[in-house]
């Protein structure tokens, strides 16, 4: 196997690819201390060159998200061939190549305390790979503190054949998604949004997307793939709908041809993408350029339920909104329960139970959200008491 690079030694060149499309003046700098740590965010930029260099650069604790896809070290001992023995078209580039485990660890540790500085303190990381290296890439995450919130598998819809048949098919990648340390407990999170994408049932760490294929993958003049390893904009977007919000700066320390870029703008969210390799900068650059972002509304953060202000039914009749003694019924007035004092409902044989409760029972099932279920008569209309309760919030926000 070839040792073209250490992962870990050598200078390197930054080259800013800015929007259009123009190479800045490049800078040379080592991997010890920086001697310039820039104030300002090279924002919607790629910077060309070592990640861990320009990484170095960025100030600390400045960005929300960050989305890492590395070497993943395939140590590839002989070319691929099909059963018809044509070529297939694995990863073999010198970017993928360390000489041990031990240099592979030593790049990993390095880039990743690089990234640990430059992430805000509720900022969370994401790290893709395969059996090669996602194991010890977890290692040294938990050796360096971070905290582990989740391994999601990315379930290939349609994965290379195994063509030996010596081994399963290699149908997933792993991705590592975790926090600082165990005590940043306030990073984003959509929980809701996930789930209500997902017929209203939590979003689980199974995720079955296509390769990146067809039209989105991208080719040279040749007709070949420009990048072995292009990720689909489907995974980035899944991963950044979950994770950030509009208006946040997404991290790539291993921009590639700007996938996480492309998705990134698409959803109105600040990138940075660092690449060593000016051809892929230059074609993740028109790429990027060429995304139309989705209108405000259709990427706006979604409410969290768990964000708005919990309102007990209690305070509907301590604002007067509903009295002690009226009756409740539902929308077709086929149920009816006695508004109590203490704010609990009441149904005849000295039933008691909160306004969700009492809806249950009155339906004979075992859940009901009393806040739509009930209604109080006024005059001859009948109104929700769900719209008290935004009354109510509205006074205890104001
Ligand atoms: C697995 S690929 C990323 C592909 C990308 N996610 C995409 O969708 O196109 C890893 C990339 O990291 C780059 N790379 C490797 N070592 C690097 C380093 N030390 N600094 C910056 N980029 C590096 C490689 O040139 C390669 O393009």
């Amino acid at each position: 196997m070839g040792t073209s690079r250490t992962g870990t030694a050598g200078a390197a060149s930054r080259i800013s690819v800015s929007r259009t499309g123009k190479a800045a003046p490049a800078t040379r700098t080592g991997r010890k201390a920086p001697l310039f740590v820039s104030p300002i965010l090279p924002l919607d930029e790629i910077l060309v060159g070592d990640c861990i260099a320009a990484l170095e650069k960025l100030p600390p604790e400045s960005v929300d998200v960050v989305f890492a896809d590395p070497p993943y070290n395939l140590q590839l001992e002989s070319a691929l061939t099909r059963p018809d023995h044509s070529l297939v078209d694995a990863v073999d580039d010198d970017w993928d190549k360390f000489a041990s485990f031990a240099d592979y660890d030593a790049f990993t540790r390095a880039w990743l305390l690089a990234v640990r500085r430059v992430m805000k303190k509720n900022a969370t990381l994401w790290v893709i790979g395969s059996y090669h290296n996602i194991f010890r890439v977890g290692a040294t995450l938990q050796d360096l503190d971070f905290w582990i919130l989740n391994d999601i598998v990315w379930r290939k819809a349609n994965p290379m054949p195994n063509f030996r048949g010596r081994r399963f098919t290699n149908a997933h990648e792993t991705m590592i998604w975790a926090s600082k340390g165990a005590d940043a407990k306030s990073y984003t999170f959509h929980y809701e949004a996930l789930k209500a994408g997902n017929e209203d049932l939590q979003m689980r760490s199974d995720w079955f997307i296509p390769l990146c294929t067809g039209e989105e993958r991208l080719k040279g003049e040749d007709g070949k793939k420009v990048h072995p390893t292009q990720k689909p904009e489907s995974l980035l977007a899944r991963i950044l709908l979950s994770s950030s919000n509009p208006g946040d700066v997404v991290l790539d320390p291993f921009f590639g041809t700007g996938t996480t870029g492309a998705v990134a703008k698409r959803l109105g969210r600040h990138f940075i993408g660092l690449e060593r390799d000016p051809t892929y900068a230059a074609a993740a650059r028109r790429r990027i350029d060429s995304v139309e972002p989705l209108s405000d509304l259709s990427v706006a953060a979604p409410p969290e339920k768990r964000a708005e202000i919990r309102v007990p039914f209690l305070s509907l009749i301590e604002g007067g909104y509903v009295k002690p003694g009226e009756t409740l019924v539902d929308e077709r007035r086929r149920h009816r329960a006695t508004v109590r004092a203490d704010g609990t409902l009441a149904l005849p044989g000295n039933i008691v139970g909160s306004i969700h409760k009492v809806g249950a029972l009155v339906q004979g099932l075992p859940a009901c959200n009393g806040w739509t279920f009930w209604h109080v008569e006024r005059g001859k209309a009948l109104t929700c008491i769900d719209t008290f309760r935004a009354k109510v919030r509205e006074t205890m926000a104001g």
